[in-house]
C-alpha cells in the first residue's frame, strides 16, 4: 500500500484530516493539499505530505502531482449553506471550479481514480424519505447546487470515452457527518459540534425553526471506512453512494440528547428558538442499502456512543 498515494483535498479539514489519519493507518501514503481556510494545521498527519494551496489555482494543484497520485479523494469545499447565500460566488468557485480544476490535474496526470465527497444537500426537498440514490436531485441551497454540479462533472468525467484511460469516478452523498475536530466554534459547520460548543461554554442553545426538522447523523470514522473501503473495489466506479446512518433525528431530539449527555437538565437549560434559515431542508434520513449492498458497508457507532466521544474529545479528554 505505501506505494500507493493517495491525495486527500481538504486534508487539514475535519473530514479530511480523518480521512487522512485513517488511510495512513491503512498503510497508504498520503499528500494533504489545503488552503488552511478552515482547516486547521494541528490535524495534519506528521506523516503524511502537506502542500499548501488552493483548488481554484491549478499551479497549486500541479505541485500535488510531482509525485505519482494512486487516487485522488477530493473533500476541499466551503462547507456552509448559510455562507453559500452570502457570497454565491466564492462557493460556486471553490466548489464547482475546484472540482473542474481537480478533474483536469487529474487527467493530465493520468490518475485514474478519483473519489468526490458530494452531499446530501444534492437532493433539496426529497420526494419520499428514506432518500434513495435514484431519486431526484433538486438542490434547494446554493452549496448544495455546486456540491451537485460537482458530483456530476466527476460523474460525466467517469462516462468520456475519448480520454485515453478510463477515469474510475464515485461520489459520496454524505449526510450530516460528526465526530472529533468538527469546529466547536464554528457556526457555520455542523449542528452537532455547534450545539456540543454550546452547552460546553455554557451558551444559549439557538435553534433555527420548530427543531422538528431532523437529519441523518453518521460518525466520521464509520463515513471513513466506506470511502477507503471503496477505493480498489470497481464496484464503486462510476457510481454514487448515500453515506448516512439510515437513522433520523430531530433537531429538538438532539439538543436534548446533548444537554443530558453534559449532566444537565434539559427542561432547564436556555434554548431560543429562531426563523428557520434559508435553504433548511426539513427532513433528511437515508437509503444506505446500495452501499451495503454494492461496497457491503454498514455504519457500526451508533450515535449515543458517537456523541459521547465527541463530548469527551470537546472535554479535552
Ligand atoms: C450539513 C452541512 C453541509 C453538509 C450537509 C450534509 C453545515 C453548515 N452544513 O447541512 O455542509 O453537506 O450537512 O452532510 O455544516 N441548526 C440549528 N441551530 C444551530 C445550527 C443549526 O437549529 O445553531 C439547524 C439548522 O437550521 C438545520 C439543522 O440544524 O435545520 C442542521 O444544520 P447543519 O448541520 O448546520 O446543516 P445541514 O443543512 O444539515
Amino acid at each position: 500500500m505505501a506505494n500507493k498515494r493517495i491525495l486527500v483535498t481538504g486534508g487539514a479539514g475535519f473530514i479530511g484530516s480523518n480521512m487522512a489519519d485513517e488511510l495512513i493507518k491503512s498503510g497508504y501514503s498520503v499528500t494533504v493539499f489545503d488552503n488552511l481556510s478552515t482547516g486547521d494545521k494541528k490535524y495534519l498527519n506528521p506523516k503524511a505530505k502537506f502542500i499548501k494551496g488552493d483548488v481554484k489555482k491549478p499551479a497549486d494543484i500541479e505541485k500535488c502531482f510531482k509525485d505519482k497520485i494512486y487516487a485522488v479523494i477530493h473533500i476541499a469545499g466551503c462547507a456552509s449553506t448559510i455562507k453559500s447565500f452570502d457570497d454565491p460566488s466564492a462557493d460556486l468557485l471553490t466548489n464547482t471550479l475546484g472540482t473542474v480544476n481537480m478533474i483536469s490535474a487529474a487527467i493530465k496526470h493520468k490518475t485514474n481514480r478519483f473519489l468526490y465527497a458530494s452531499s446530501m444537500t444534492s437532493y433539496g426537498v426529497p420526494d419520499a424519505i428514506p432518500v434513495k440514490e435514484t431519486m431526484p436531485t433538486r438542490p434547494i441551497a446554493y452549496y448544495g447546487i455546486t456540491k451537485y454540479s460537482g458530483e456530476r462533472y466527476v460523474l460525466a468525467t467517469g462516462l468520456r470515452k475519448d480520454l485515453p484511460f478510463k477515469f474510475n469516478a464515485t461520489a459520496f452523498r454524505m449526510f450530516n457527518v460528526y465526530g472529533r475536530r468538527q469546529s466547536l466554534t464554528n457556526p457555520y459547520q455542523g449542528v452537532v459540534s455547534i450545539f456540543i460548543g454550546n452547552v460546553l461554554r455554557n451558551e444559549k442553545v439557538k435553534i433555527f425553526g420548530d427543531g422538528k426538522q431532523s437529519r441523518d447523523y453518521v460518525h466520521i470514522k464509520d463515513v471513513c471506512r466506506a470511502w477507503i473501503g471503496a477505493i480498489d473495489n470497481p464496484k464503486s466506479y462510476g457510481e454514487v453512494f448515500n453515506l448516512g446512518s439510515g437513522i433520523r433525528v430531530s433537531v429538538n431530539e438532539l439538543v436534548k440528547n446533548i444537554i443530558r449527555a453534559f449532566g444537565y437538565d434539559p427542561k432547564k437549560y436556555p434554548v431560543a428558538y429562531y426563523e428557520a434559515r434559508p435553504g433548511d431542508q426539513r427532513h433528511m434520513q437515508a437509503d444506505i442499502s446500495k452501499a451495503a449492498k454494492l461496497l457491503k458497508w454498514k455504519p457500526e457507532i451508533p450515535f449515543e456512543e458517537g456523541m459521547k466521544d465527541v463530548i469527551n474529545w470537546a472535554k479535552g479528554k
